[in-house]
């Protein structure tokens, strides 16, 4: 487990806070975002409950939970909520998802929405305190039906959820993408698959064709930097996936496997 930086500047800061060693997560690896404003702090994506402990002890280098602002979900999944009703205890941190999950959120033992702020489908402008600003935008049906992403305007990094997500076999580990190409072969699978449509793909990236984007750092695997930021989206905007490629029977029409 180790942080990596990916932005630092005199009062804010972009931490991968938590990346998992191969082996050790179960499931699939996750990355876990904190941004930093002058003492406070923003949760993205805080993780399953497996990994609960271990991105608490490291967010603890940082800030105390208290100075947590807010949590954000960017959908509905456990590797992202499984771990939430802890970290309900530990901050009064408000959490922000997409509204149109809330109805389910009671099954992950969630009991108090009084403290969830449902984000509408066109995503919101949300200011902490001054200056620190982050946007969420919407990426829905990648893959989830409301999903968010997070801009954050300073760091210049827009937080994807699962879209740019690799699936890196056990035993290989980089923290950047610089070779797009290389690294294809660890998202093609997973995006045409789990990702729902060409028409999803390109809403997503006409909504974020507005912002100056530096790194994009998804949930799962790497972070896209340079080059390889415009590489991935240009090699996404073409995609055909999900039920773009659907057949009866169950069946992918390029044999796609996740
Ligand atoms: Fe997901
Ligand atoms: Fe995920």
């Amino acid at each position: 487990m180790r942080n990596v930086t990916l932005f630092n500047a005199p009062g804010h800061r972009f931490v991968l806070l938590h990346e998992s060693e191969p082996g050790e997560e179960e499931g699939i690896r996750s990355n876990q975002y904190l941004v930093l404003h002058e003492g406070r702090g923003v949760l993205l994506d805080p993780g399953g409950f497996g990994v609960m402990p271990g991105v608490l002890t490291e967010l603890l280098q940082y800030i105390e939970p208290r100075e947590l602002k807010a949590i954000i979900l960017s959908h509905q999944d456990p590797d992202i909520v499984g771990g939430l009703s802890t970290w309900l205890e530990l901050t009064e941190a408000p959490v922000y998802a997409p509204c149109i999950w809330f109805r389910f959120l009671p099954h992950y033992g969630i009991r108090d929405l009084s403290r969830f702020v449902p984000v509408p489908d066109e995503g919101m402008a949300c200011e902490f305190s001054p200056g620190f600003q982050l946007k969420l935008v919407p990426a829905h049906f990648l893959h989830s039906e409301g999903q968010l992403n997070v801009y954050d305007p300073i760091a210049r990094i827009l937080f994807t959820g699962d879209i740019g997500g690799a699936m890196l076999p056990s035993d290989l580990e980089y923290e950047f993408v610089d070779d797009f190409a290389r690294h294809l072969p660890y998202i093609e699978g997973f995006h045409r698959r789990y990702m729902c449509s060409i028409r999803a793909v390109q809403c997503w990236v006409e909504t974020v064709s507005g912002l100056d984007i530096d790194m994009l750092a998804p949930q799962h695997g790497p972070v896209y930097r340079g080059r390889a930021v415009q590489d991935f989206i240009g090699w996404l905007s073409n995609l055909k996936c999900g039920i773009d490629l659907m057949v009866p029977g169950g069946r992918f029409a390029d044999g796609t496997r996740s």
